[in-house]
């Protein structure tokens, strides 16, 4: 009787836990202000988001595509974590000059490295647009019939605002399951250059060692300047263009945090699931999860062996790495978060709940249509995601396969010397091997595609089937890929592979998928719905998409295990106890050593633990305080925690953010760039 207890306690309180977190829309934080107020917030719902006057969104940028950065000066210098920038840094690094080694520090405007591709956004504002974009539906309609009409409003509602305010990227996005549509007005800066970064033996301290966990001391920061015409706004790379003046820029406390103090983190997360059935948390744990982390050890396996034997391959590598590495390890920790917090018992438990609630309302019989449908979709959405993590990733097929389809041949030539510039064959076909072994382990023979078999039957084994691939195509050799045409392009074996396994996937999986989404769609949107008449007290936020959010908590350690406390702060005194030259992740440099001997600098701070619910595009969102000032720099969460994705546990979820005093110390005493320091506004 009390083992059942227990049992249902920790179920409920599963549940109530995830009532907790929270990434809530800007232009709706008037709603969220009283709280944070009472959390210790100081500043207006005004101050965060407003369209009338600067407030502190004008300070903050999607950066890329899939990270968030701020502005610190006047002169457009901004901030983002050292992983965002990291391809940037990748791409101007040679042997020669190997500032992922050396880390790079521009002593003026003129030293500074502009960044091909590299683009950064600014929301100018949102607003709610729901009965625009669905005039014209009505309840009962077919999901095909809504989606058309979705789309067709949706384009007219954009092209209507891009009219009217000419020089916008305009966007209409999705929230709660397509209960709520909003429109997004960004301005899109195109000139970003490239200003400092400490050497990755700092900005990328511990390595894939440590990322995802606690106690952490990576100063994980890079620099990037923005730049306009000569009117302030968006201009193509030109030399002629001038350092962006923002809105609004943070100024940076050098006070400190301490375990409780309140914290506010502004950006653009990308993507969550917290209010999906049981059935789908379960697949994502038992099933998804599994399979790819073992299709990823794979060509991490084949990576690191070589990575270790020469430097050039390390360079060519580590951005490929370190991607592949992250959601390895991210998945491996969700994975576990799910298990160990019976997320999967506990939303079934809810769903009971819910569903006793729903009998006779018209939602009745909702979770059990969910979970059928879901039981559907899963051969195929396995079939996909198997094909993503295998097939797709062979590098010598994408380099074809992006050939074939680039009709401009200057362009295809472009592509090519930047495809050759970080490709190793031995890497790419050990990974061929190893992950189409595991293909042909995880696809049934009758559903793989009918050129799969063929291929192995005709070589007898994968091996022997890559020994040949890699030795025929015209792409394993640059000079003989640079004499191809596009028409012996389409007869090459790496193209063929590609092509071969992509009409698989998308003529065995992709039909299916959008039939059953179709459906799943629309339960999901009423289960939303039923969710939200369910639980009429409680605060929903919608699902991260990659909009900008806004999220608040506070300071705080955790403790990952019995017996087991962490501290909410880490030191330069913990880098020192980490620091071994005999290991890649934490050789630290000559100098920081040196540095740590001159002076007393044990307690400089490094990182810092909050509760803050953060998702990935999250890294290098400003972390604030109380007074709107930057303390820190967001870049990753705990190990235990990073099922928050799906469920949000107070307990376990904690946001790591760099310290902004350890970049500061960077920056001064290692990179010697004052006149980096002297642009920024330090406050007490
Ligand atoms: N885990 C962090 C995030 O998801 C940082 C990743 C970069 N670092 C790395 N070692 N791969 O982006
Ligand atoms: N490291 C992630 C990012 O790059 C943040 C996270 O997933 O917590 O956005």
């Amino acid at each position: 009787m009390k083992k059942l207890f227990l049992g249902v306690l920790s179920l409920l309180c599963a549940i109530c836990a995830s009532a907790d977190g929270g990434m809530w829309l800007p232009s709706l934080v008037s709603e969220r202000i009283d709280d944070m107020a009472a959390k210790g917030f100081k500043l207006t719902a005004e101050d965060v988001y407003s369209i009338n006057r600067a407030s502190l969104k004008d300070a903050v940028v999607l950066f890329g595509g899939g990270c968030t950065g701020e502005l610190i000066s006047g002169s457009g210098l901004l901030i983002t974590n050292h992983h965002c920038g990291y391809s940037h840094i990748q791409r101007h690094s040679s042997v020669e000059h190997d500032y992922l080694k050396d880390g790079f520090w521009s002593k003026n405007t003129a030293e500074e490295l502009p960044c091909e591709g590299l683009s950064v956004s600014f929301l100018e504002y949102m607003r709610e647009v729901t009965a625009e974009v669905l005039e014209g539906w009505e309840p009962g309609m077919d999901e095909a019939s809504r989606e058309d009409i979705v789309k067709v409003n949706g384009e007219k509602i954009v092209a209507a605002e891009k009219e009217a305010h000419p020089g916008l990227k305009v966007s209409v996005e999705p929230l709660f399951m397509g209960n709520q549509y909003f429109l997004f007005a960004y301005r899109v800066y195109t000139d970003v250059r490239l200003v400092g970064c400490p050497p990755s033996s700092i900005g990328k301290f511990g390595g894939d060692t440590d990322n995802w966990m606690w106690p952490r001391h990576t100063g994980d920061f890079s620099l990037f300047r923005v730049y306009a015409g000569a009117d302030n706004l968006p201009a193509d790379y030109s030399p002629d263009n001038v350092p962006f003046k923002p809105r609004k820029f943070f100024p940076i406390s050098t006070a400190g945090v301490k375990e409780g103090d309140f914290t506010f983190i502004y950006g653009f997360p990308g993507s969550t699931q917290e209010y999906i059935h049981s059935a789908a948390v379960r697949y994502i744990a038992e099933k998804s999860d599994p399979a790819k982390i073992g299709l990823r050890s794979l060509r991490l396996d084949a990576q690191k062996k070589h990575m270790a034997r020469s430097q050039k391959v390390r360079i060519q590598y580590s951005a490929k790495n370190a991607s592949v590495a992250n959601a390895w390890k991210k998945w491996q920790g969700e994975a576990l978060g799910i298990r160990r917090n019976g997320v999967v018992d506990a939303k079934r438990e809810y769903e009971k709940r819910l569903s006793a609630w729903a009998a006779g309302t018209r939602f009745e019989g909702i979770c059990d249509s969910l979970e059928r449908v879901y039981a559907e979709l899963e051969p195929y959405k396995f079939a996909l995601e198997i094909y993503n993590e295998s097939a797709a990733v062979v590098e010598i097929a994408r380099a074809a396969a992006a050939f074939v389809a680039e009709e401009d041949a200057a362009k295809r030539e472009k592509a090519l010397k930047a495809f050759y510039k970080d490709w190793y064959l031995p890497i790419d076909k050990e990974s061929f091997e190893a992950v189409m072994t595991r293909f042909s382990e995880l696809i049934a023979e009758d559903q793989r595609p009918s050129y799969f078999n063929e291929s192995l039957q005709l070589y007898g084994s994968v091996n022997v089937w890559a020994d040949s691939l890699f030795r025929s195509s015209a792409f394993a050799s640059e000079s003989k890929a640079f004499a191809l045409s596009p028409e012996q392009a389409e007869q090459d074996p790496a193209y063929v592979f590609y092509k071969s396994m992509r009409d698989w996937a998308q003529e065995y999986a992709m039909p299916q998928i959008r039939r059953i989404n179709r459906r799943l769609d629309l339960l999901n949107r009423e289960y939303m719905q039923a969710q939200m008449s369910f639980e009429k007290d409680k605060n929903f936020f919608p699902d991260a998409n990659l909009t900008l959010r806004v999220a608040y908590g506070n300071v705080k350690g955790y403790e990952p295990s019995d017996g087991v406390r962490y501290k909410p702060v880490s030191t330069l005194k913990g880098v020192m106890e980490k620091d071994n030259p005999e290991i890649f992740d934490y050789n630290i440099p000559q100098e920081l050593r040196d540095l740590y001997a001159s002076g007393d600098y044990s307690q400089v701070p490094v990182c810092f633990l909050a509760t803050n619910h953060t998702t990935g595009g999250n890294s290098g969102s400003p972390v604030i305080n109380a007074e709107g000032k930057l303390i820190g720099v967001n870049f990753d969460r705990v190990w235990e925690g990073t099922m928050s994705d799906i469920a949000f546990d107070p307990y376990f979820c904690r946001n790591i953010a760099l310290d902004i005093r350890y970049a500061l110390f960077i920056i001064k005493e290692l990179g010697k760039a004052d006149n980096i320091i002297s642009e920024l506004v330090l406050e007490p």
